[in-house]
C-alpha cells in the first residue's frame, strides 16, 4: 500500500520532470504547436459570463476536429474555427427550420422558433462576415466585434423567445452553448491577432 503509494509519487514526479523538460528543450522563438494555440484560443476573458465557460469543453471539442487541431498559426485556426462555427450553426438554424415545417407544435414555440431562426440568420451571417474579415482582409478587430454581436445581441434575442414564450427545446440550447463556444473561441484567436 505505502510502496505503491510512495512508487505513484515518484512516477508523478518523473513525469512531470519530462513535462517540464520538454517546454524547457522547445526553442523560446519556434513557432508555437498547436496544443499550445488551442490553449490560447480556449482562454477567452471575453465571455459575458465567465462563469458559464467550460474550457475543458472548449479545448475537448477543438481537439476533435483534425483540421482546427492542426492549424499551423494562429490566422488559421480562427479561419478554422469560424468554418467549424459556421457548419455548426448552419446544422442547428435547420434544424430550427425543419422544427418549424411540422404542423402540430404550439403556437407558443412556433413564435419562439421564428424568432431564433431570425436570431440564427444574423449569427451565421456574423461568422460568415467574420471569416472574409480574417481570410481576406486580416481585420482581427472587426471580426471580433462581429464574433462578439453573434454570441450576444444575436443569440439573446433567441434566448429572450424563448424564455418569453415559456418554451424550451434541448437542441436549440445546446446549439446557443456551441455559438458561444465556436465565437468566443475565434474571438480570443483574433484579439491576440489585432496588436
Ligand atoms: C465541462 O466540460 C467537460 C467535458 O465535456 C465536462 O466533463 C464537465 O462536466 C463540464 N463542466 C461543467 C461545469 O459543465
Ligand atoms: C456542434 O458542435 C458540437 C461539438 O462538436 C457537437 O457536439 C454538436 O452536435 C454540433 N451541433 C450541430 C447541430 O451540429
Amino acid at each position: 500500500m505505502v510502496s505503491s503509494f510512495i512508487s505513484s509519487i515518484l512516477m508523478s514526479l518523473f513525469l512531470s520532470s519530462l513535462f517540464l523538460s520538454s517546454l524547457l528543450l522547445t526553442p523560446p522563438c519556434h513557432a508555437a504547436t498547436s496544443p499550445e494555440l488551442l490553449k490560447l484560443a480556449c482562454t477567452v476573458d471575453q465571455v459575458t459570463d465567465p462563469k458559464t465557460w467550460n474550457y475543458t469543453l472548449c479545448i475537448k471539442v477543438l481537439e476533435s476536429n483534425p483540421k482546427v487541431a492542426s492549424s499551423p498559426n494562429l490566422p488559421t485556426l480562427a479561419i478554422n474555427i469560424i468554418q467549424l462555427g459556421i457548419s455548426n450553426v448552419t446544422n442547428t438554424q435547420k434544424y430550427i427550420q425543419k422544427t418549424l415545417t411540422s404542423k402540430n407544435i404550439e403556437s407558443s414555440l412556433r413564435i419562439a422558433l421564428k424568432a431564433c431562426d431570425q436570431s440564427y440568420d444574423l449569427i451565421l451571417k456574423s461568422f460568415q462576415s467574420a471569416f472574409g474579415e480574417v481570410k481576406d482582409d486580416e481585420d482581427y478587430e472587426s471580426a471580433s466585434y462581429d464574433l462578439s454581436l453573434a454570441r450576444t445581441d444575436y443569440l439573446n434575442s433567441c434566448q429572450q423567445a424563448l424564455a418569453s414564450n415559456k418554451v424550451e427545446d434541448l437542441s436549440i440550447s445546446t446549439g446557443s452553448k456551441f455559438v458561444i463556444l465556436f465565437s468566443a473561441a475565434a474571438d480570443a484567436v483574433c484579439t491576440r491577432l489585432d496588436v
